[in-house]
């Protein structure tokens, strides 16, 4: 029998991750915080058929999130949801654990990264994901033991496609590739680090030698800086929101706010909400269009804790093409935090 698809892309773009041959759609949807947190049951089911049909195909989780949780919820909701398997992209990473005590329960062990991605896999009730992420560095591990760790699951294994990183330095990312060449390891092909237009230092510098000399991918988090980036904070904390959810958790962050600093930060929003007006769009749908305008990121990963949140969202992807050469100079006045690129001394390609 034919597989009846279940999949209509709409206006959304893609782009390969890394050097892969896979596609994801460049906004896809994350459950760090929300599935499995503060948000259960049908809610997570409906959140993510929204994003499938604005034509998200890539779906993001960690064993750690809601210390597991979030795979049981977002498993449940792909398994009512029932699309074929060959139409969606999901990722789960390893490193963190479960919050047991036991020492081999997390890290990056050849143990852990097998065991932690069969548990991983109960979790979401599915044979495999298409990339697993090694969720932080392991300093405890030799490398060539974690090269050899994830290239087992894959080539082994069958337990996953691809692998890749999440907050590694370049220096790390490049370790393992070199590691793999060597040994005739697998190479990671993407990264998982956080970006948006408050954060952008790691991104646009240190990691720029791995886009040029890999093609590396990225799947970029906390696009919105949990929500900074909608202005929804610009007049104090709202009930309900992330911050006064998470008070303790993010209780820096929300202090930052009232310094000099902080302050600078809401009054950007504050000027980028015009920008986005003039656009036909808001603030959020500019912050994530910005995000996803860079060519390095392979996909902005969204997070909602609402239906509306996501469909909002989503509306980013028709301002992609209204953010021209100067519109884009226009904000990054606004935001003026370019980082410096490292000097070539004119020897650019
Ligand atoms: N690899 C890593 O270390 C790492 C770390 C963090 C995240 N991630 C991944 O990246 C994904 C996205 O990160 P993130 O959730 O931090 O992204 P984000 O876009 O910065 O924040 C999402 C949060 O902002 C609020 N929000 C979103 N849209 C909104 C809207 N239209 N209006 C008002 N509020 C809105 C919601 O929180 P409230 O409604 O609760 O206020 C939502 O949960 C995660 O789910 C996870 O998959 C990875």
């Amino acid at each position: 029998m034919p597989v009846e698809s279940k999949y209509d892309p709409k206006d959304m773009h893609f782009r390969h991750l890394g050097p892969s041959g896979l596609k994801v759609s460049v906004f896809s949807l994350g459950g760090w915080l929300t599935y499995g947190g503060t948000q259960k049951g049908n809610i997570v089911k409906e959140i993510m058929q929204a994003a499938w049909d604005h034509g998200v195909n890539f779906f993001d989780t960690a064993e750690t999130y809601a210390t597991g949780d979030s795979e049981v919820e977002m498993g449940a909701a792909l398994k009512e949801l029932d699309w074929p398997r060959d139409e969606y992209v999901l990722s789960t990473k390893i490193f963190f654990g479960t919050g047991r005590k036991e020492p081999n329960t997390r890290g990056l062990s050849k143990k852990h990264v097998v065991e932690g991605l069969k548990s991983s896999l109960k979790r979401l009730q599915q044979p495999y994901v298409d990339i697993v992420l090694a969720h932080r560095p392991d300093a405890a591990t030799p490398m060539k033991e974690i090269v050899e760790g994830f290239t087992q699951v894959i080539r082994n294994l069958n337990l996953a496609y691809y692998w890749g990183t999440s907050e590694w330095s370049a220096v790390q990312i490049q370790e393992a590739i070199m590691i793999a060449e060597k040994y005739n390891l697998i190479a990671p092909i993407a990264e998982q680090p956080q970006y948006n237009a408050f954060h952008r230092q790691r991104f646009e510098v240190e990691y720029a030698p791995l886009y040029k000399k890999y093609q590396y991918g990225t799947t970029v988090w906390s696009p919105l800086a949990s929500g900074l980036l909608t202005g929804k904070y610009n007049d104090g904390i709202p009930e309900g929101s992330r911050f006064a959810n998470h008070a303790e958790f993010f209780s820096d962050t929300v202090k930052s706010l009232q310094n000099p600093e902080g302050k600078a930060k809401i009054e950007k929003v504050r000027k980028l909400t015009s920008i986005a007006e003039k656009l036909g769009g808001n603030t959020t749908q500019l912050a994530l269009a910005w995000a996803a305008k860079n060519p390095n990121v392979s996909t902005v990963i969204l997070g909602a804790s609402k239906l509306e949140q996501i469909r909002d969202n989503l509306g980013a992807v028709k301002l992609l093409d209204k953010l021209t050469p100067d519109v884009m100079e226009d904000i990054e006045k606004i935001l003026d935090n370019k980082p410096v690129q490292n000097p070539t001394y004119g020897r650019d390609r």
